[in-house]
């Protein structure tokens, strides 16, 4: 732990009021402070913070146009494709070319949940988390498919220990240990918008996830790419752990990456309306790209109509990906040139005197979909939202824990309504994956068999009817 070092940074970039406070320590208190400072990237940090007291310049660009994207199928030729992708995904499936990884650094804190969010009870009936939920997706899928599918979850600092204990005490689920991998992304400390740093707490400074786009670096960083290719794994398939209608591994989607040879490949959704919270998927001076909501540019687009009164830029991003392991192995190689984003947000901290206090904090943080103009081939493909996408973000209102379990519902009441089955609205219906992994599965399963629904139905592993 070196104190001249961090001395002497802190006084390069005016932060004396942490060379105060540091004085002021124990020496225990001392080591504490620098070893948790360690690793940290502080020139990054006041270099984003320069740039983002610029004014931000305005984008030159050549060309808006939708981009081109798969759409759901219609004509003849359309399903011909669509079973030879099916038919291809599959067998990159049954081949153990796939790992599936989900995103779950973040920090969740619209959701207000105290906990790592993939610990979130979600399901309708079993209250089953999102870990629970995911896990046992990928079980069905292995013994669906004969193999062992690798599972890549991404912590944080923040999450990483409770993330870990959590599967430990559910004994992981029914996965193998051996086929489950936890690793971190780096952390950037928050600024204020006067160039200061933060306390946490007496021997923190405040930090936050450095975005999803750190998937890159903490794949190559942890030794994760070099195992995967060690173990023939070709390609990802990346989600986000708030999606809890997420097709984990789709075929159909892994097939279409693989068919157009893309680097990175997206799902999207028709965006509901205009200010719905999503990215949109475009295309800007020939390359494809997401614009993220949040982004000043996005105003000018969002709301632009076709000719038929329709959303010229109807794709939203669901934030699903499939990402080609040796294109990961190339953007780190040319030294992952994501941009930073800037968040400004409300941060706990304390005072000199250690009471907390609320202030405004900005993060930065890089995107995992920037990478995608940075590809040669990509590939993005439409999805129904309602069988694919209800994200669980907030505490209340849209994209609530409500909102998302209604959707379950549909979705699951649609799957039996398919297999000749009437649900009541008001019944509550949860189909677990290692009951039935899709529709098709779950109307084999019931072929000739009833059902009754005076009260909430639960298809679970030992279900029999
Ligand atoms: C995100 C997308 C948006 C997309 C929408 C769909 C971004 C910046 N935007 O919006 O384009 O339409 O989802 O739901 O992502 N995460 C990490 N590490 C991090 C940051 C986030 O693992 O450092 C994970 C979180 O656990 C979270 C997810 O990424 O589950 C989404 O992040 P969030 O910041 O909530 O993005 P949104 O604003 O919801």
């Amino acid at each position: 732990m070196n104190e001249k070092k961090f001395l002497t940074l802190w006084n390069k970039y005016g932060q004396e009021h942490l060379i105060a406070h540091y004085k002021k320590l124990s020496k225990a208190d001392k080591n504490i402070f620098l070893g948790s400072m360690e690793g940290l990237d502080f020139d990054l940090v006041f270099k984003l913070y320069s740039l983002f007291c610029q004014s931000e310049s305005a984008r030159l660009l050549e060309k808006i146009e939708p981009a081109r994207i798969i759409t759901l199928p219609s004509s003849p030729e359309e399903i011909y494709l669509r079973n030879k992708a099916l038919a291809l995904g599959k067998s990159m499936m049954r081949n153990n070319k796939i790992a599936v990884l989900i995103a779950a650094g973040g920090q969740g804190s619209r959701l207000r949940f105290d906990g790592p969010k993939g610990t979130f009870p979600v399901t309708t009936v079993k209250r089953k988390s999102l870990f629970q939920l995911f896990s046992e997706t990928i079980r069905a899928l292995s013994i669906w498919y004969h193999t062992t599918i690798p599972l890549l979850i991404m912590t944080s600092e923040d999450n990483h220990n409770d993330t870990i204990a959590y599967f430990n005490i559910n004994d992981y689920f029914g996965l193998d240990r051996k086929s489950i991998y936890f690793f971190k992304q780096s952390m950037l400390p928050s600024i204020t918008p006067g160039g200061k740093l933060v306390l946490k707490d007496k021997t923190h400074l405040f930090v936050n996830p450095d975005g999803h786009g750190g998937v890159f670096k903490a794949l190559l960083h942890s030794g994760l790419l070099k195992d995967l290719q060690d173990q023939g794994i070709s390609d990802i398939f990346y989600c986000q752990i708030d999606n809890p209608l997420v097709k984990i591994a789709d075929p159909l989607f892994i097939g279409y990456h693989k068919m157009y040879q893309a680097e990175i490949s997206t799902k999207v959704v028709r965006r509901k309306n205009a200010e719905e919270k999503v990215g949109i998927y475009l295309s800007l001076d020939g390359k494809d790209t997401v614009v993220e909501y949040s982004d000043s540019f996005a105003k000018k687009i969002m709301s632009v109509l076709d000719k038929d009164g329709n959303l010229l830029y109807w794709a939203g991003n669901i934030a699903i990906h499939m990402l080609n392991i040796s294109f990961i192995e190339w953007l780190n190689a040319q030294g992952l040139n994501l941009p930073y984003h800037r968040a400004i947000k409300n941060i706990q901290t304390v005072d000199e005197r250690g009471n907390p206090v609320t202030t405004t904090g900005w993060k930065f943080e890089t995107f995992i979909f920037d990478a995608i103009p940075l590809a040669n081939k990509t590939c993005c493909m439409e999805a129904v939202r309602e069988e694919e996408f209800s994200p669980i973000k907030n505490k209340d209102g849209e994209n609530s824990q409500e909102i998302v379990r209604r959707d379950m519902n549909n979705f699951y009441r649609k799957w039996l309504q398919e297999a000749g089955f009437m649900v009541p609205q008001d019944i509550n219906i949860e189909i677990s994956p290692l009951f039935a992994i899709d529709k098709d599965e779950l109307k084999e399963k019931l072929k000739g068999k009833s059902l009754s629904f005076e009260k909430d139905i639960y298809l679970g592993e030992n279900f029999t009817v």
